[in-house]
């Protein structure tokens, strides 16, 4: 059902820092920042050959990215995005299986314009998904 990685979402305290370090260390392609705040984050998008990586600074109040730097100060992998032929058809398909999809179960429109859900860590190994109609 999943297809391609479309991204890896690594949460950090300072996107700037962040992105000169993919830049000048690494040598990687990085965009600006776009601060996003419907989504309570601003976004730096590192484009690599195969796939991208997404850095997300707190951005806002209430920015659901706040718990986890409480918990790894030094930034960490935040989730995995794979993309997804049919957003709805797979999401049904998992919670007829017994995974919990996150917020209200609707797709809502991510950082790429398209429309993504979020399924619950405890239910995939650990790790948060994002899902992203292809
Ligand atoms: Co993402």
């Amino acid at each position: 059902m999943i297809g391609r990685l479309n991204h890896v979402a690594i949460a950090v305290r300072n996107i700037a820092a962040a992105s000169a370090l993919y830049r000048d260390k690494l040598g990687a392609a990085v965009s600006q920042a776009v601060p996003q705040p419907e989504h309570g984050v601003t976004t730096v998008f590192v484009t690599l050959p195969n796939t991208k990586i997404e850095l997300l600074e707190p951005l806002g109040e209430n920015s659901p990215i706040a718990k986890f730097l409480e918990r790894n100060p030094d930034g960490g992998i935040h989730h995995l995005c794979y993309e997804v032929e049919d957003i709805r058809a797979a999401r049904d398909r998992l919670k007829r299986e017994g995974a919990r999809v996150l917020g209200d179960g609707e797709p809502k429109i991510g950082a790429h314009g398209k429309p993504v859900l979020f399924l619950h860590p405890k239910d995939f190994a650990g790790t948060l998904i994002e899902l992203e109609q292809a």
